[in-house]
């Protein structure tokens, strides 16, 4: 049990920015151990940057969301607070975080923002906000936009 535990830790791992990331991606966490350090979190012995962190958090928040969606359920949600800190969080590789990445951070807030407003044809409103995940993934952080494309609704 212990060798599963360290071979999940790192496909964990490998959904951060490489390419080629494990497919089994993010659903495994339930056995993490977690510790806080300024701005970073050791999960099993691996550092974790806030902004990886609330990435983490969104993505399986817009995974619950996307399920709810999909079953037909009519689900709130409240997220956009929470969200924001893309703007401040520590990130991996700070140099990631220049202007450009500003810009589209505030993009995927409006979109949210537009997802959580919209009333009618909300799987529309729920792939334009993930396009603006994929907008920034593709230039910052190609690693998860297969798991983030598979998040994807049919519409219509
Ligand atoms: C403005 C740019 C930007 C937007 C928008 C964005 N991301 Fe990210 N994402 C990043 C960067 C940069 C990282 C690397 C974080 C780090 O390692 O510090 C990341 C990391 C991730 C990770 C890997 C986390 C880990 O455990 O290492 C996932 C999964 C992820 N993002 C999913 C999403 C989803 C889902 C959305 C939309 C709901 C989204 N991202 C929107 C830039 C963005």
């Amino acid at each position: 049990m212990k060798k599963w535990i360290v071979l999940i830790s790192i496909v964990c791992f490998a959904i951060a920015c490489q390419e080629n990331q494990n497919q089994s991606d993010t659903e495994e966490d339930q056995d993490e151990k977690m510790e806080q350090k300024e701005g970073i979190t050791l999960i099993n012995g691996v550092e974790r940057s806030e902004l990886a962190l609330t990435m983490r958090d969104m993505y399986n928040q817009m995974k619950s969301v996307r399920d709810s969606l999909q079953a037909g359920q009519d689900i709130k949600t409240n997220y956009l607070e929470r969200y924001k800190s893309i703007h401040t969080d520590h990130a991996t590789e700070p140099e990631k975080i220049d202007e450009l990445y500003q810009g589209m951070a505030a993009n995927f807030l409006a979109r949210y923002e537009a997802f959580e407003h919209a009333t009618d044809d909300r799987p529309t409103a729920f792939n334009q906000m993930l396009d603006a995940c994929l907008a920034c993934h593709q230039q910052k952080c190609p690693g998860p936009v297969k798991a983030i494309n598979k998040l994807k609704l049919n519409e219509g």
